[in-house]
């Protein structure tokens, strides 16, 4: 790589992130239904109508990965906690098989030398929870703050870090309003309740985990570069929009307490009655912000209703995702969310990283792109931290090959190759690269 550690300031993290669902294999260990099941189980919603069923068996081989992780030389691994494991009807009952697989696992990590970074909630609703109406019921704020409790009332005296929720733009307007991933709403009703409901629900789990008395307590945002296709006030005004509705609407409410007025013009008469009054607990005091990067969007006005936009497809190299590499986007929104949201609080790069079409030839894989697209993106970093930001980590998405969601299994995103029939693990070339520059 064109990086070594100690090109970064002491005491800088380097980590590898993957969620619950996308690795674990949600089948086994008593783990109830979950919304994504049932996603997956309908035609047309997932390639091959693939589910995490068995994904990686990560619940079997936690122990190699784990050593995986370790033997590249990161410092974090951030993964994910799966509610319908830990409560597998998404209340009351707690499956102790569930709690007691986290607590190996943090244990494991601890005994490796490993921080754990735990993400509370990465998209499998308990389907029970799902029946209710899922985010689009207020009540879920409640049922996440005791799922909070429940969870880090066992591995939270051993954590790193938590935070509640990752990417509140996915659970609602990728999964309410584009329908692309459970539970495949396509309503701005449910879009309105659903994106107000996960602030309110990152808040509650924010206070239930201080009450808890922890610390290092964050959020997770995704962000995605706005980019106008062309020169027009048309086209300015509709990405304005797109930005604000992936970028601002959440980093605002957990930091400002307000929500954009470019997203209240599509969604205030959706939202539900007194969603004014909730920002006390949305901006709940967090301890740093972490930022997932992958691409960015070319985004033209759009004669259909609000949000009047379309995604125009752009020029830039793509990765097997079709996303454009765009490096400069992430030093950008690492000073933006500096200066406009965070405020002094350390960002970490909770996720970056890319799927390329990696094959095994010999037993090795040769993944030179990912490489490449590591390399642009921690140069990135680099130039936001020599502008004063205050990054202190940055984790790669992702350690393994695995289940990319409506995608099913034909995207590889791993550092590490898995073959989904024997399940056999082997680190690319990628990953020995990431392990040498660690340890230089
Ligand atoms: C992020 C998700 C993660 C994975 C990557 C590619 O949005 O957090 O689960 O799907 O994208």
């Amino acid at each position: 790589m064109d990086h070594n550690r100690r090109d970064f300031p002491d005491g800088f993290l380097f980590g590898t992130a993957t969620s619950a669902y996308q690795i674990e294999g949600h089948a086994h260990g008593g783990a109830g239904p979950t919304h994504w099941d049932s996603f997956a189980a309908t035609p047309g919603n997932v390639a091959g109508a693939e589910n995490g069923a068995i994904a990686c068996d990560h619940y079997h081989r936690w122990e190699e990965d784990l050593d995986l992780v370790a033997g590249a030389g990161f410092d974090v691994y951030r993964f994910s906690t799966s509610w319908a494991r830990v409560m597998p009807e998404g209340r009351g009952r707690i499956n102790a098989e569930g709690l007691d697989f986290y607590d190996s696992l943090v244990d494991g990590m601890l005994e490796r030398g490993l921080k754990p970074a735990a993400t509370l909630y990465h998209w499998e609703l308990p389907s029970a929870l799902a029946d209710l109406g899922g985010w689009r019921n207020r009540d879920i704020a409640g049922w996440f703050g005791d799922f909070a409790e429940v969870v880090m009332g066992r591995i939270g005296d051993r954590l790193w870090s938590a935070a509640p929720i990752n990417e509140p733009w996915c659970v609602g307007w990728l999964s309410h309003f584009l329908g692309h991933h459970a539970p495949g709403l396509r309503d701005i009703r449910a879009t309105a309740r659903a994106m107000h409901h996960v602030m309110l629900a990152h808040g509650t789990a924010i206070q239930a985990m201080r009450g808890l008395g922890m610390g290092n307590l964050g959020g997770v945002f995704n962000l995605e570069y706005s980019t106008p296709v062309d020169n027009s006030p048309e086209a300015a005004g509709a990405a304005a929009r797109y930005d604000a509705i992936y970028n601002r609407f959440f980093l605002s409410g957990a930091f400002l307490g307000t929500y954009p007025e470019e997203v209240l013009s599509g969604l205030a008469p959706h939202l539900p009655d007194g969603w004014q009054d909730d920002f006390d607990v949305i901006t709940a005091p967090l301890d740093w912000c972490g930022i997932n990067y992958y691409t960015r969007k070319l985004i033209g006005p759009d004669a259909g209703p609000w949000p009047h936009l379309r995604e125009v497809e752009g020029p830039l190299p793509k990765t097997a995702m079709g996303w454009e590499i765009y490096p400069d986007g992430l030093e950008a929104f690492l000073s933006r969310v500096h200066r406009d949201y965070a405020k002094g609080l350390p960002i970490h790069v909770t996720e970056n990283g890319m799927a390329n079409r990696d094959s095994i030839k010999n037993g090795q894989v040769g993944d030179p792109e990912r490489t490449a697209y590591l390399n642009e993106h921690l140069a990135s970093v680099r130039r936001a931290i020599e502008a004063g930001v205050p990054v202190e980590g940055y984790y790669m998405w992702s350690l393994l090959d695995n289940y990319e969601w409506a995608f099913g299994y034909d995207k590889r995103f791993g550092l590490v190759h898995v073959d989904f029939d024997t399940l056999k693990r082997t680190p690319k070339a990628s990953y020995h690269a990431v392990a040498t520059a660690l340890s230089r």
